[in-house]
């Protein structure tokens, strides 16, 4: 199937990593040109640097809460390609804390990271994306936007809110033409769970395979396994793509069945 991506701009932060990394690398395969950010550079350029279609790349450095960087990086995108066409707001982390462990600068940091990174790149991507015939937004959520989990107190909170940002975007976009859509991962192997598990108990002699499966029973995931971030890649990609044209403010779960909402 063609997903009519050719020579389509599309941006997608954090791109050094994990979803970031394979949303880079599906897109350039898809025929776009890709511009894509992190604050390490050299890692970003290290990760992208041998895809396939590399020359359809531009890699900036910038944090996406910085927003005269991410204006710079935004003009870059349009200098370079000319135009620009979707915006996947991917960058991020989450804090595993409880409610009781999470300091009040904790609460501010996590609610300025989920919004500031989808309104600094919205905000400079907009006239851009007003202009183009198939502009398009995917935020890269999470399930626990719709089912809080007490070990992310504040990031689950966070998430309930950029939640229904994103609906209401979807409404106020659409005279511009714009599409607005959520992805929602449950838990997908990428580097954040690598660091999670690099920094358990000295004594907890598991291998990834071992402790990636007993997290997945402990949380009760229905298909038994963490995520690829291929798997996410795919949905945001179909997402992207100009044949999505008639769906916006909706979201799709890529969590092999944690959600428990219907
Ligand atoms: N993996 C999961 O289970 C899971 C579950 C739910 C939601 N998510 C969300 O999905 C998204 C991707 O997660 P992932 O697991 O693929 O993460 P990852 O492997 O840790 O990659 C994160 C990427 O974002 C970049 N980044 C982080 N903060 C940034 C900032 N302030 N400005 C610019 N770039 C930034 C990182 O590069 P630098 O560090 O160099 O900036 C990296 O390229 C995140 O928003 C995450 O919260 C993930």
């Amino acid at each position: 199937m063609d997903l009519q991506l050719d020579d389509r701009v599309i941006v997608v932060t954090g791109g050094s990593s994990g979803v970031g990394l394979a949303l880079v690398g599906d897109l350039l395969s898809a025929g776009a040109s890709v511009a894509t950010c992190a604050r390490d550079l050299e890692r970003l350029q290290a990760a992208t640097g041998s895809l396939p279609n590399a020359d359809r790349l531009l890699t900036h450095e910038c944090d996406v809460l910085d927003p005269a960087g991410v204006s710079s990086f935004i003009d870059a995108t349009v200098q370079r390609f000319g135009a620009l066409d979707g915006l996947i707001n991917n960058a991020g982390q989450s804090l595993m804390k409880r409610f009781d462990e999470t300091d009040t600068s904790e609460w501010m940091a996590e609610f300025e990271l989920k919004f500031s990174s989808v309104l600094n790149p919205l905000t400079a991507a907009r006239p851009h994306l007003a202009a183009s015939d198939a502009g398009v937004v995917v935020n890269i959520n999470a399930v626990l936007a719709r089912q809080p989990e007490p070990r992310l107190a504040a990031t689950s909170a966070a998430r309930a809110g950029l939640l229904n940002l994103t609906k209401t975007l979807s409404i106020d976009l659409a005279s511009e033409g714009i599409r607005v859509n959520s992805v929602l991962l449950g838990l997908i192997d990428t580097g954040q769970w690598r660091r999670r598990y690099d920094q358990r108990p000295a004594d907890d002699a598991r291998s990834w395979e071992e402790w990636s499966a007993d997290l997945a029973a402990d949380r009760g995931i229905a298909l038994g396994r963490l995520g690829v971030a291929a798997e996410v890649s795919f949905i945001a990609t179909m997402l992207v793509s100009p044949r999505a044209s008639y769906v916006t403010g909706t979201s799709i779960d890529v969590a092999g069945g944690v959600g428990r909402y219907v």
